[in-house]
């Protein structure tokens, strides 16, 4: 890499995905840091606290629904439905603003009153019940796969951390070198085009490319110490330049709440609190580029990642249980959880490791064993699109929502958050909502896969984006036509 790069920096903190982006590929210590606190829940003031998290969220979600319609719907005035796209005002082109809060889960924009991303969603497009992520539901994958609008295996980034089968070589979440980010991003696109693009954080933004090459001032290195606000001032700067300077592309990135939600899972007060510090940061954006007079010439589409979803102790699968049907060596094991990943020695038969833990696992035998269930890849549901990449190891496991794989019996007692898991379980959806010109206000659509965003930022900006696994349908279907 170029030498005028700093050091690699830490990386957006991921549950078992490392504090530290340094520790062995291959290690199976799978501890989470060491903030996490034992708790003594039992079944019962679980099942109490998520009845009253529900109705909360029941009554938040009615008394938004209420404020919504009682600000918006005057006695005897109709609401003003737009049909087209607003002209621009001020800006000479249109702009996207794509911002990310990591591990959103869809529903905790009603954990606590977030006025202003219900102003985005009031006045804007929303996926109605959330947007769905790739599998696994990562955050490396997931990032890469709203920059790319490919599935994993076709831009390369299988998983947060994982090896090439064939050099040896070790990704992390630091790993910068071209050769592992495959597929455009949008930043290449853009630039491509002879426009201007800024990213301020984003998995792969960093790495060179043809058309892109990380120019200083306007891509951001990796610096997770960087207060929000730092990030939200850069941003609202490039409103200052004179506008046909103005980047047309800018990415944004907030790794909240998905580091409280690894600590003390989705449910907890802490959540509440990083999420209305989110809207916060979203509020004061708001309010640098009124005061630039250009909020309504911005299209700004906000999403998260994936979701989270509670973790504890009593829900393990341990591999050592198997030993009676099959040894699983901890050296065979890229990932444990909650994606499991398992590759053989090359003379060893996937198929037959595969039939193995299935019958330890279906025995009744194995504590939780009926939670867990291993696949070929080539056999995995094909709506996970989790197959054509030499990268992915032959055998993945599956785990019902909230389990955890650990290789063997510990004393760990900790409860916690989670995701990576199936991007069927609602609790790995996020947020979806656009604002802006190009978006109608008031508007829900359908829940709609991540790789569907590609296409509609270059439907915006109105550039011809490379080929993609989005629909080039969809855009007609979520913006306005133009006027
Ligand atoms: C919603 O957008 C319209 C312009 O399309 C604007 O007049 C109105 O003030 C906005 N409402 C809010 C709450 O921002
Ligand atoms: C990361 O950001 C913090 C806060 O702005 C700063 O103090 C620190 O020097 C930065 N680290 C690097 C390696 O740039
Ligand atoms: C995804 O897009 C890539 C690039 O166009 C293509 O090679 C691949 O076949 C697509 N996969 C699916 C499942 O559509
Ligand atoms: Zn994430």
């Amino acid at each position: 890499m170029a030498s005028n790069q700093n050091p690699p920096t830490p990386i957006p903190q991921e549950e078992q995905d490392l504090p530290n982006s340094k520790t062995a590929l291959l290690s199976f210590n799978t501890d989470p840091p060491s903030t996490h606190k034992p708790t003594f829940k039992t079944n019962k003031t679980i099942f109490f606290s998520l009845l009253f998290t529900t109705f909360t969220a029941v009554i938040a979600a009615i008394s938004f629904a209420v404020l919504f319609f009682s600000s918006t719907v005057k006695p005897g005035h109709e609401p003003i439905i737009r049909t087209t796209a607003r002209t621009l005002t001020k800006l000479p082109h249109p702009i996207v603003l794509l911002i990310s809060s990591d591990g959103f889960r869809f529903g905790y924009q009603f954990k606590a009153p977030t006025p202003n991303i219900h102003r985005l969603i009031n006045n804007g497009t929303e996926a109605e019940l959330g947007l769905i992520s790739v599998f696994p539901t990562l955050t490396f994958p997931n990032h890469y796969s709203i920059a790319t609008g490919l599935y994993p295996p076709y831009h390369g980034i299988i998983n947060n951390r994982f090896v090439d089968p064939i050099t040896g070589d070790k990704f992390t979440m630091s790993s910068h070198e071209p050769k592992w980010w495959l597929g455009e991003p949008l930043w290449e696109t853009v630039t491509k085009h002879g426009k201007k693009a800024a990213t301020y954080f984003w998995p792969g933004s960093e790495v060179k490319r043809k058309f892109w090459d990380c120019p200083v001032d306007y891509c951001m290195l990796y610096n997770g110490s960087v207060p929000f606000e730092d990030r939200v001032n850069t941003v609202l700067n490039y409103f200052d330049l004179p506008s046909d300077e103005i980047p047309v592309f800018m990415t944004l990135y907030f790794e909240d709440p998905d580091h409280q939600g690894h600590q003390v899972g989705p449910d907890d007060p802490e959540i509440t609190k990083a999420v209305v510090r989110i809207d916060e940061m979203i509020g004061k954006l708001i309010k640098g580029l009124e005061e630039r007079g250009v909020f309504e010439d911005v299209n700004i589409i906000m999403v998260g990642d994936h979701g989270m979803v509670g973790t504890c102790d009593k829900k393990l699968i341990y591999l050592d249980d198997l030993a009676p049907w099959v040894e699983i060596p901890s050296d065979w094991v890229q990932n444990y959880t909650p994606l499991l990943a398992i590759r053989p020695p090359p003379e060893i038969s996937a198929a037959d490791i595969v039939a193995k833990m299935n019958e330890g696992l279906q025995s009744g035998k194995v504590e939780n064993g009926n939670n867990l269930k291993m696949y070929l890849k080539e056999d995995l549901p094909s709506r996970l699109h989790y197959v054509d990449s030499y990268r992915i190891p032959p055998i993945i496991g599956l785990l019902e929502e909230s389990f955890k794989v650990e290789q063997k019996k510990s004393n760990k007692m900790e409860c916690g958050g989670a995701h990576g898991y199936d991007n069927a379980f609602f609790s790995m959806r996020t947020i979806f909502i656009g604002h802006g010109p190009q978006f109608a206000e008031g508007r829900k659509v359908p829940s709609f896969e991540n790789v569907q965003i590609y296409n509609l930022i270059t439907s915006i900006l109105n550039i011809e984006g490379a080929p993609n696994n989005g629909t080039d349908s969809f855009s007609n279907s979520v913006l306005l036509p133009d006027a």
